[in-house]
C-alpha cells in the first residue's frame, strides 16, 4: 500500500490502518497515483469498490501540500452526513472538516474557516450566487455520483456548478465518481480528465431471480428456497436463517410499510436478548424525538421492536438516521425501502430483494426502471467491512419474465447519461444567477459560458442559442436584467432573487402577490396559496375526493392574489393543488395536531417537514420581496414566517422561543395561564413540572433558559 501513497503525509497510513483499510484495492491502486500527481480523474467503477477513499486521499495531498480548500459535493443531505463523518479522520492531520446543506438564501461565512466542505450541490450552488470570496481558494473538488448528471432536478445544478468553478479556477482538480456508465468517456472528456474505469468489486456480488422456490444466479449456479409462505417470507427467512442482514426496495411508500408489519413475525425469531434490548431503546427514542407522534411513527417503533423497520422519504430524518444506525449496529434485521436509500450509502445488507423493477412515473404510467438504478440498489448488498458476498435477488412471476430480468437488467449495461441542462425552466434559473452574481455579463461571455458545460460537450451550442435568447428577453421583460448595448446587469430585483434561490417565475408570481395585497393585510392563507403556486414548491396531487378544496374556495375568492386560472384549464388543476397544499399549511399553523394533518391530506411527518421547510423559504423571500416594494407587509410576513417555522398561532411566538419547547408544549404552557417567557420566572418549579408534556427535565431546562442564562433560539 505504501509505495501507491508515495508523497502522502506518513500519518494517512496510520489512520487507512486505523479503519481496517491493510491494502488498497486495483482500481484504487490506479487511481490513487493519478489524483496524487494532480490529475483530473472520472472513475466509473462499481459499487462499493472504494471510490471515496480515492477521493479523500487527493483532498488530503493537494491541501497539505498546496494549500487551498476541498468541496466535497454529494447529492442527498445523508450521503452528505455519511462523507463528513468519514472525512473527520483526517483532523488528525489539522485539516478542519464541515458540512452544509441547509439553508440556501444564505451564504456560510463561517465556511471560510474550513479545509474540507462536504455540501450538496445546491448548496454549492448557493453559495456561489452569494459570491463568498473563499470560492477562489477551492483549489480541489469532489463530484460524488456524477451519473446523477442525468437526472432532471438534480442534474443541471451540479452540472453549472461544475462549470463554473472549473472558469473561476483554472488550476482547479476535479475528482469525479461516477457508477459504471455506458459513456463515462464522455464525462471524462468533457472534463478533460483521466479516466479509470473497470469492473473490479471487492465484495463478490451475486445476481439473481427468484422464480418458483429457487434462485437463479447469473453465475449458472442456484439455490432453492422453501417457496411458503410467499417469495420475500422466504427469502427474508432464508438470509436470516445464515446470520445476513436484508433490505427489500419496493416502489411505493405504502409498500414499505405493508411489508414491514408482515415481516415482524419473521424477524422477531432471530433476535437475541441484547438485540430487544437494543431495539426497545430505538423504539422508545423514536417516540420520544418529537413532542407529537403519528400513527407512522407508531408503526415505525413497533415494528421496530421486532426486529425490521420501513424506510422512506415521509419519516422524518431523524427516524431515518435511527433505521440506518440500527441497521449498522445488526440489531435491526430488516429494512423495507423505497429507493432513496439507493445512493451510495454503505449499509451491512448481506441480501438485497429488489421487488419491483418498474414505478410510477407521471405521464408514463408504470415504467421499467433505468438499468443504472437497478445496478444502484443491487449494489448495497455484499459492502466491504460488513459482508464476504452479497446478493441481489429480483423475483419473477413466469419463465418469460425471468428471462427477461436476467438478460435486461442482471446482464444487461446501465445506459448512457445525458445533459438535462437544455430546458427553458432550468436555463432561466442559471443564466439568472450567472449575470446576478457578475459571471457572465454579456451575450456573449453567456454562450462561451455555456459552450463549457456537458450539454454543449454533448450536443450543440447552436441548440441552445435560441432558447438563452428567449430566456434573456424573459428575464428583461420582467425587470429581472437590464441590457445597456452588449453589457448585461442584473437589476436590485434580479440580484435579490438570485440570491433567494428562487426560480424567476416564482419570484414574479411573489412580486405581483404582494402588489396587489391590500394595506390592510390579507389572511395568512392568501400569501400561502401564491407561495404553493410557484414552481419552487412541491405542491400536493389531487385527488378525485378533493372536491372539498374548490368549495373552499368561494370563501376565500376575494382574498386570493393571483388570476385565477380558468375552470378545467391545467394550470386550474394546479391552482387547486396550490390551494389544497396552502390548506395543509394554514391547519399546521393552526395547531392542527400532526397525525391529524397526516390522515387528512395522506402524508406523513418527513411530508409535511419538507413543505414547512419550502414555505418558510418561500415566506422568507416574500417577506425579503416585501421589503423592497411593500413595507407595510413586512411585519405580518414576520410573523406568518414564525407562525409556519413553529406550527402555531401567533400567541405562541414568545413562548416557541425557548429550547426544547415547541409547539405542543408551548400550548400547555399557555393553556396554563403561562403565556410569555417573562411569565415564567419565579413560577416554583414543581408547578412547571406538573403541566402535562413539560415534566421535570424540560422544566429544569425552562427554569436556566429564563434565568441567568437566556439562551432563546434565533429568530432569524
Ligand atoms: N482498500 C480498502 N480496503 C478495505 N476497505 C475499503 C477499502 N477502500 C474502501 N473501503 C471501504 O469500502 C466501503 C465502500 O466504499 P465507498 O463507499 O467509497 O464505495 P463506493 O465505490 O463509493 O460505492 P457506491 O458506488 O455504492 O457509492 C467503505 O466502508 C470503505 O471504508
Ligand atoms: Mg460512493
Amino acid at each position: 500500500m505504501e509505495k501507491y501513497l508515495e508523497g502522502l503525509d506518513e500519518r494517512v497510513i496510520e489512520i487507512l490502518k486505523d479503519e481496517g483499510i491493510e491494502d488498497l484495492y486495483p482500481p484504487q491502486k490506479e487511481a490513487i497515483p493519478l489524483v496524487l500527481s494532480g490529475e483530473d480523474l472520472v472513475m466509473a467503477v462499481p459499487t462499493a469498490s472504494g471510490k471515496s477513499l480515492v477521493a479523500y486521499l487527493g483532498i488530503v495531498k493537494k491541501i497539505l501540500e498546496e494549500g487551498g480548500k476541498a468541496l466535497y459535493i454529494v447529492p442527498l443531505k445523508a450521503l452528505a452526513r455519511e462523507k463528513y463523518e468519514d472525512l473527520l479522520r483526517f483532523r488528525r492531520l489539522g485539516l478542519k472538516v464541515a458540512i452544509s446543506t441547509g439553508d440556501l438564501t444564505r451564504s456560510d461565512p463561517r465556511l471560510a474557516r474550513y479545509d474540507i466542505i462536504v455540501c450538496t450541490s445546491e448548496k454549492a450552488d448557493s453559495l456561489i450566487r452569494h459570491g463568498s470570496r473563499w470560492l477562489t481558494d477551492i483549489s480541489v473538488v469532489v463530484a460524488d455520483e456524477i451519473h446523477l448528471l442525468n437526472d432532471p432536478g438534480r442534474g443541471p445544478t451540479l452540472e453549472i456548478v461544475l462549470s463554473i468553478l472549473k472558469k473561476m479556477n483554472p488550476d482547479l482538480q476535479i475528482i469525479a465518481l461516477s457508477a459504471t456508465i455506458k459513456n463515462a468517456e464522455d464525462i471524462a472528456n468533457w472534463l478533460h480528465a483521466k479516466l479509470v474505469k473497470s469492473e473490479w468489486r471487492p465484495v463478490k456480488l451475486k445476481e439473481g431471480v427468484y422464480y418458483k422456490g429457487s434462485i437463479e444466479f447469473s453465475d449458472g449456479s442456484t439455490k432453492v428456497i422453501d417457496a411458503k409462505p410467499d417469495p420475500i417470507t422466504s427469502l427474508v427467512r432464508d438470509c436470516l436463517e445464515e446470520d445476513g442482514q436484508v433490505l427489500v426496495f419496493v416502489n411505493t411508500r405504502k409498500s414499505t410499510s405493508s411489508l414491514a408489519k408482515k415481516l415482524r413475525t419473521i424477524t422477531k425469531e432471530y433476535l437475541s436478548r441484547e438485540d430487544l434490548e437494543r431495539l426497545k431503546r430505538f423504539a422508545e427514542e423514536i417516540l420520544s424525538l418529537p413532542e407529537e407522534t403519528t400513527s407512522l411513527d407508531t408503526d415505525l417503533a413497533r415494528c421496530i421492536e421486532d426486529g425490521v423497520a420501513f424506510h422512506h422519504a415521509g419519516l422524518s430524518s431523524e427516524s431515518r438516521r435511527i433505521v440506518e444506525d440500527g441497521f449498522r449496529e445488526r440489531s435491526i434485521k430488516c429494512i423495507v425501502a423505497t429507493p432513496t436509500l439507493a445512493a451510495g450509502v454503505n449499509i451491512p445488507a448481506r441480501r438485497v430483494i429488489i421487488r419491483d423493477l418498474w414505478r410510477y412515473e407521471l405521464g408514463l404510467g408504470m415504467h421499467p426502471i433505468p438499468v443504472l438504478e437497478y445496478k444502484q440498489q443491487a449494489g448495497r448488498a455484499g459492502r466491504p467491512k460488513y459482508d464476504d458476498e452479497g446478493e441481489a435477488i429480483t423475483i419473477a412471476r413466469d419463465r418469460q419474465q425471468k428471462s427477461r430480468i436476467m438478460k435486461d437488467y442482471i446482464l444487461g449495461e446501465p445506459e448512457p447519461i445525458y445533459s438535462k441542462l437544455g430546458s427553458e425552466p432550468i436555463l432561466r434559473f442559471h443564466i439568472l444567477s450567472s449575470i446576478a452574481s457578475g459571471f457572465t455579463m454579456s451575450r456573449e461571455s453567456l454562450l462561451d459560458f455555456f459552450s463549457s458545460t456537458f450539454y454543449a460537450y454533448q450536443s450543440d451550442i447552436a441548440l441552445l442559442e435560441d432558447v438563452i435568447d428567449r430566456v434573456l428577453d424573459f428575464l428583461e421583460e420582467n425587470g429581472f436584467i437590464e441590457r445597456f448595448g452588449d453589457r448585461i446587469e442584473a437589476t436590485m430585483f434580479g440580484e435579490k432573487v438570485s440570491k433567494l434561490y428562487l426560480d424567476p417565475l416564482s419570484a414574479i408570481y411573489i412580486k405581483r402577490a404582494i402588489e396587489r395585497a391590500s394595506p390592510e393585510g390579507e389572511p395568512a392563507i392568501s400569501y400561502l396559496q401564491v407561495i404553493c403556486f410557484t414552481p419552487d414548491m412541491k405542491s400536493l396531487y389531487l385527488r378525485s375526493d378533493d372536491y372539498w378544496v374548490e368549495e373552499k374556495l368561494d370563501a376565500i375568492k376575494d382574498h386570493i392574489l393571483m388570476n385565477i386560472p380558468p375552470v378545467y384549464s391545467e394550470d386550474y388543476e394546479m391552482f387547486l393543488s396550490s390551494l389544497k397544499t396552502a390548506h395543509l399549511l394554514q391547519d399546521w399553523i393552526d395547531e392542527v395536531p400532526e397525525a391529524e394533518i397526516c390522515s387528512r391530506y395522506d402524508v406523513g411527518p418527513g411530508d409535511i417537514r419538507n413543505i414547512v421547510e419550502l414555505a418558510e423559504w418561500l415566506i422568507h423571500a416574500m417577506r425579503e420581496l416585501a421589503r423592497i416594494y411593500r413595507f407595510d407587509l413586512v411585519r405580518d410576513l414576520n410573523d406568518l414566517l414564525l407562525r409556519v417555522r413553529y406550527g402555531c398561532k401567533k400567541e405562541l411566538l414568545d413562548l416557541v422561543r425557548l429550547k426544547g419547547v415547541g409547539r405542543v408544549r408551548a400550548r400547555a404552557l399557555y393553556n396554563a395561564g403561562f403565556k410569555t417567557i417573562n411569565s415564567l420566572r419565579k413560577v416554583p418549579l414543581e408547578r412547571l413540572a406538573s403541566i402535562p408534556s413539560i415534566g421535570r427535565k424540560i422544566a429544569l431546562s425552562i427554569k436556566k433558559q429564563v434565568g441567568e442564562d437566556l439562551g432563546v433560539r434565533d429568530l432569524g
